[in-house]
């Protein structure tokens, strides 16, 4: 089964460019054309939701012209690719802290989210200045404003990724084990896939290889297997 919904480390942008002697932000700019792909290869196998990680919290604290680059990159990519993602049905999401982006860059995120509202073929969240603890901190914050008790659900629903479900499958290219804090709290019981593939060299064997495994699993939620195994019917000529 299809996972409904992806979310994806895109890591090892800075060593596929170093194994090539080329500039790290070469890398990052193979790493949005792999990105490209990767949409038209979820479109096609009807996945609801893409979240991708682009920049992290932490991601700022990079050399200054690594930084740079890859403001650049998003602001072109924002410029460019707008149209066509309206065009193929995918409605944009930018999630993460505004603080520290620029006023253009937070305008073209507004632009782009109104022009793709009404798609609905495929949600895709770009996380952009974001960590899973600042959206947790802020989702708290939210709710003790509003002087509502801090439950799970009230806390879910004040999250930056309210209006999707959590993610079921979730995919680190590059090679790393870790989460580097991405989505907390939606990951609690998401599938993960950890794959040695470099970011800009994924492709559909891969992706087919993680919905595969993902196919294979049984997610138990808490339960037993045989509470959630499928249950097998008896016919009345046995
Ligand atoms: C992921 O690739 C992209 C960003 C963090 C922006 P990296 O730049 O982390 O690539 P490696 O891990 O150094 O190879
Ligand atoms: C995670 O990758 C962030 C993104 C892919 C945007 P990093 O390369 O920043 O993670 P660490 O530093 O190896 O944990
Ligand atoms: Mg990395």
């Amino acid at each position: 089964m299809t996972p409904h919904h992806i979310a994806i480390v895109m890591d090892g942008n800075g060593r596929w460019a170093n194994k090539r002697f080329m500039p790290r932000v070469a890398g990052h700019r193979q790493g949005l054309e792999a990105l490209r792909r990767c949409i038209r290869l979820c479109l096609d196998r009807g996945v609801g939701v893409l979240t991708v990680f682009a920049f992290s919290s932490e991601n700022w604290a990079r050399p200054a012209d690594e930084v740079s680059g890859l403001m650049e990159l998003l602001a072109g990519a924002l410029a460019r690719e707008v149209p066509s993602l309206k065009d193929n049905g995918v409605q944009l999401h930018f999630v993460g802290d505004r603080r520290g982006l620029s006023d253009k860059v937070c305008q073209g995120f507004e632009q782009a989210q109104g022009a793709t509202a009404h798609n609905r073929r495929l949600v895709l969240n770009i996380c952009f200045n974001y960590g899973g603890r600042w959206d947790i901190a802020q989702a708290a914050q939210q709710v003790a404003q509003s002087g509502e008790a801090i439950t799970p659900e009230r806390l879910a629903g004040a999250l930056a990724l309210a209006h999707v479900p959590d993610p079921d499958l979730l995919i680190r290219t590059g090679g790393e084990l870790r989460i580097s804090n991405f989505l907390l709290w939606q990951l609690a019981y998401t599938e993960l896939h950890f794959s040695d593939v470099l970011w800009p060299d994924f492709d559909a064997p891969h992706l087919d290889e993680a919905i595969d495994a993902f196919a294979g699993r049984e997610r138990r939620f808490g339960k037993t297997s045989a509470q959630v195994a499928p249950a097998v019917h008896k016919t009345s000529a046995a």
